[in-house]
């Protein structure tokens, strides 16, 4: 978007009797600085103009970690486009069990940071959230840039990341958990399970808390979420074991549902992929 467009649609909004009322916000997106906005080319259908207000429509899922609002951005009268925002809980309800296992090679800089994470105070919660809402947002943008199916990364601010939103309307699609599929249809899935644990492989990576919930599937395509944990296969101590248990918790659901699959082998593959050998 060019300087010309936001003052014009700036221009436009002074003479409309556009503002912000309850449950909307004015997009955040002008504010947010260029390395937090999503990869370029930025996807058609984006919206970009400072004229545009965030409405929320309602909450997709409460979880312990993570809340997903689904807000719409548009321009009154004009474009719009319905987004996915998860936010990240700065508060006590927020554990991040596992985080050490997943952290484990990564390092914050700042010790007072460190120090804070470490004792769980009020500033390291916030904090943590802020970590873990841009680690979602850096390995979207990463997985998305090599191809991944992953919702688009549109941005990233403080605890509050914002993507695509996968669904219809206002309906997130359905995990891959309850869907109801034929065998040809659970076959295609499968496949398309196994090639994205490729691309994520390929590029050293396993998903880290990969199953059946983490993966929606829209319209037939299969797209996997809920990123923040992504693990690198080599560099972390327990690299290894969470490809085996991302590998045996999607198996065990298409072998329930009639797939054959074997695990090992798919381990074995994915190990011999990160390696590069
Ligand atoms: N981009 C998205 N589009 C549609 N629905 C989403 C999207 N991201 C998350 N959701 C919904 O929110 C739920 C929780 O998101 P997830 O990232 O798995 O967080 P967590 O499991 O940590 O609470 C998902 O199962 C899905 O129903
Ligand atoms: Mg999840």
């Amino acid at each position: 978007m060019s300087l010309s467009d936001d003052v014009f649609s700036q221009s436009v909004l002074s003479f409309s009797s556009a503002t912000p009322g309850e449950d909307q916000r004015w997009s955040t997106w002008p504010s947010i600085i260029p390395s937090l906005r999503g990869p370029r080319p930025w996807p058609s259908w984006m919206v970009t103009s400072a004229g545009a207000i965030d409405t929320e429509l309602g909450v997709l899922k409460s979880g312990k970690e993570a809340d997903v609002f689904l807000i719409e951005r548009a321009v009154p009268g004009a474009e719009s486009v319905r987004l996915a925002a998860k936010r990240y809980r700065g508060t006590e309800t927020s554990d991040f069990h596992r985080s050490s296992q997943y952290t484990e090679g990564r390092r914050t800089r700042r010790s007072r940071d460190s120090r804070a994470l470490q004792k769980k105070s009020a500033y390291g919660r916030a904090l943590s959230a802020g970590l873990w809402a841009s680690a979602e947002f850096s390995a979207l943008s990463e997985l998305h840039t090599l191809g991944a199916p992953v919702p688009y990364p549109v941005q990233v601010d403080n605890t509050e990341l914002v993507m695509e939103f996968i669904g219809d309307g206002r309906e997130a699609a359905p995990r891959l958990a309850s869907i109801r599929a034929d065998a040809a249809e659970l076959a295609d899935l499968w496949h398309q399970v196994v090639a994205l644990m490729r691309i994520f492989a390929r590029a050293g990576y396993t998903h880290g808390d990969l199953s059946p919930y983490n993966l929606l599937v829209h319209h037939g395509r299969v797209v996997v979420i809920d990123v923040p944990q992504i693990v690198d296969i080599v560099s972390n101590p327990s690299g290894v074991e969470l490809v085996e248990r991302d590998c045996l918790n999607v198996c065990s659901w298409f072998q329930r549902h009639g797939v054959e699959c074997d695990p090992q082998e798919l381990v074995g593959e994915l190990i011999a992929e990160a390696f590069g050998s």
